[in-house]
């Protein structure tokens, strides 16, 4: 995995911090096991590829694609990076906004197919260099998918910025063109990345605990 710029990297051993080192919100005390990633952290990492983005995407306007809902936080604070940089140097880039939401067909059995729901039509992006922005990158399948469905409507340039990569042996090899954090094969949770639903009203990155799956299985 060594292609493209460095990202932090997660080792399997990592065990986080006492969820007491942290403000928790009280009803989330008992569902979770650790805290993994904590909320500056994220800020400082993604005030950092802000810049790496601006420097691979500079000169021409930028389509900034946000993949709903698990990107949102990520794709709010990236933008107000982008922004800062864009506000306070001699060069800036105009940006524009889109939301979309992937369903995967076949109860996400992986079948390799999606749907996009939302956003402007994708005729809107040909001639565009578009930046892709996602929560996670786990099998790699949705985003492969995706990238294959967008090159039809002729983009200038694709990129994307995924916050987390997963490592686990049921990736396809896909690698985002920028990474935050590379995490082990856990579930993790936080930061807009949720379990069911829940956990998105949680600032820092966190995995779950036994009792947490449990009451809010599905
Ligand atoms: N957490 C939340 N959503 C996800 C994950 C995860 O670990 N992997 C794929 N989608
Ligand atoms: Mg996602």
């Amino acid at each position: 995995m060594a292609t493209g710029r460095p990202c932090i990297v997660i080792s399997d051993e990592e065990q986080g911090y006492d969820l007491d080192l942290f403000c928790i919100p009280k009803h989330y005390v008992n569902d979770l096991e650790r805290v993994y990633i904590p909320h500056g952290l994220i800020l400082d990492r993604t005030e950092r590829l802000a810049r790496e983005i601006m420097c691979d995407m500079g000169g021409h306007h930028i389509v900034a694609l946000c993949v709903l809902k698990g990107g949102y936080k990520f794709f709010a604070d990236l933008l107000d990076y982008i922004k800062a940089l864009n506000r306070n140097s001699d060069r800036s880039i105009p940006m524009t906004v889109d939301f979309i939401r992937l369903k995967s067909y076949c109860n996400d059995q992986s079948t390799g197919e999606i749907k996009v729901i939302g956003g402007d039509d994708l005729s809107t992006l040909t001639g565009k260099n578009v930046l892709i922005v996602e929560d996670i990158i786990d099998t790699g399948k949705t985003m492969k998918t995706l990238l294959q469905l967008l090159k039809r409507y002729n983009p200038k340039m694709v990129k994307v910025a995924s916050l987390l990569v997963k490592r686990t042996p049921r990736s396809v090899g896909y690698r985002p063109d920028f990474v935050g954090f590379e995490v082990p094969d856990k579930f993790v949770v936080g930061y807009a990345l949720d379990y069911n639903e829940y956990f998105r009203d949680l600032n820092h990155i966190c995995v779950i605990s036994e009792s947490g799956k449990e009451k809010y299985k599905a």
